[in-house]
């Protein structure tokens, strides 16, 4: 067993193609760097699947797991005070108690056999509300075809996680449909080509001091710790999540303002218990006290912090900043998995507890 010390030697020294090649063989940077190509694909996919205006007053829910969910998260953001209605992104077994026949629940799940996500359909259907599915197939979409439901489908051979930007134009798709919110068909496009420059400017190519691979070399070695605030409250998590499936390693991530009434003593103690590092995920249109709180605490972890970031959204609509962050955290997680030498792709873990829980 691991005496739980950390090695702080990286398993590669460049973060070349060639090297994160050699991690990676199911190619999972190809996937992150074609994320403008995934959007625009996204759209004419949601565009193309015949759904029906439904106009459901009682707004919109996004049922999911994991690199399911996050997309509604995300789109949920990116809506921000254009959502007319309530968005509310459920990872459970169950939708709320609140739904009605006029409530719109999208289940999302890129494998189609998530339980969880499954049982949300059910339910949803018991409640009468109307429902669509995201999906590349499995028992979500023979269920939805036997019931009618409109199926927007997606490609097969991604990670789940992998097929965020089909997520959240999913999930936009959907809540400009339902009323929900206003359709963003160009602003997302216009989006994809702003990230197409940020994928050159952090992508592999880029020089080893650019941003991305920067940051990774700044938290590898520690446990990080991400912070987000509004906008950037599902990114944050994102970052979270990516830092986990794509390097296997421990990361956390927390929310503006809540985590100075509580996370902040507990940096106090960080340098006695492990090596931790901050990232602080900005936004130019965030609260100004948020921001005001970010440069405090940012100050008051230093001496504890390994490391400590503070990065800000890039670009002018907010499903632009959104996606210019989501696209950083990806990178930083393949580069931050290249350093540890792991393969990004496979999560043996989440799929030996799903076979386990098969057997139950
Ligand atoms: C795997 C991943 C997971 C899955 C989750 C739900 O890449 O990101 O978080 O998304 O286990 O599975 P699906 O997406 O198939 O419903």
């Amino acid at each position: 067993m691991s005496d739980g010390s950390v090695t702080a030697t990286p398993a590669s020294q460049e973060l070349t193609r060639e090297e994160i090649a050699r991690i990676d063989p199911s190619g999972q940077l190809g996937d992150v760097l074609a994320l403008p190509d995934h959007l625009r694909d996204a759209l004419w996919r949601a565009e193309s699947a015949i759904m029906q205006d439904w106009d459901t007053s009682a707004g919109l829910v996004v049922a999911g797991m994991g690199g399911s969910a996050i997309g509604g998260a995300l789109a949920r953001a990116a809506l921000g005070d254009h959502a007319s209605r309530p968005i509310f992104v459920t990872r459970a077994y169950g939708i709320p108690t609140w739904t009605t026949p006029d409530t719109m629940v999208l289940c999302a799940s890129y494998s189609g056999d998530t339980e969880e996500t499954l049982a949300c359909y059910e339910s949803a259907g018991a409640l009468g509300a109307k429902r669509t599915v995201v999906t590349t197939g499995g028992r979500l979409a023979e269920m939805a075809r036997a019931d009618g439901v409109p199926v927007i489908p997606l490609p097969a051979g991604f990670q789940p996680r992998a097929a965020v930007a089909y997520m959240i134009v999913a999930a936009l798709e959907v809540a400009a449909l339902c009323g929900a919110g206003p359709r963003l068909t160009s602003e997302i496009d216009v989006a994809a080509s702003h990230l197409e420059h940020l994928v050159a400017e952090w992508g592999p190519d880029a020089p080893e001091d650019s941003l991305a691979k920067v940051v990774a070399r700044g938290l590898f070695g520690t446990t990080p710790v991400i912070a987000g605030a509004g906008l950037t409250n599902p990114i944050a998590y994102r970052w979270k999540t990516q830092i986990n499936e794509n390097a296997k390693q421990p990361c956390f991530s927390h929310e503006l303002p809540e985590l100075d009434h509580n996370e902040l003593a507990g940096w106090e103690g960080a340098h006695e218990v492990g090596r931790f590092s901050a990232v602080f995920l900005d936004d130019s249109d965030a609260h100004p006290r948020v921001k005001q709180r970010m440069d405090l605490t940012e100050k008051m972890i230093a001496g504890n912090a390994v490391a400590s970031f503070r990065l800000e959204t890039r670009g002018q609509t907010a499903i632009e900043r959104v996606l210019s962050l989501v696209l950083l955290g990806d990178l930083v997680s393949i580069y931050l998995a290249t350093l540890r030498g792991v393969d990004p792709g496979p999560v043996k873990a989440l799929d030996e507890l799903k076979a386990e829980l098969a057997k139950l």
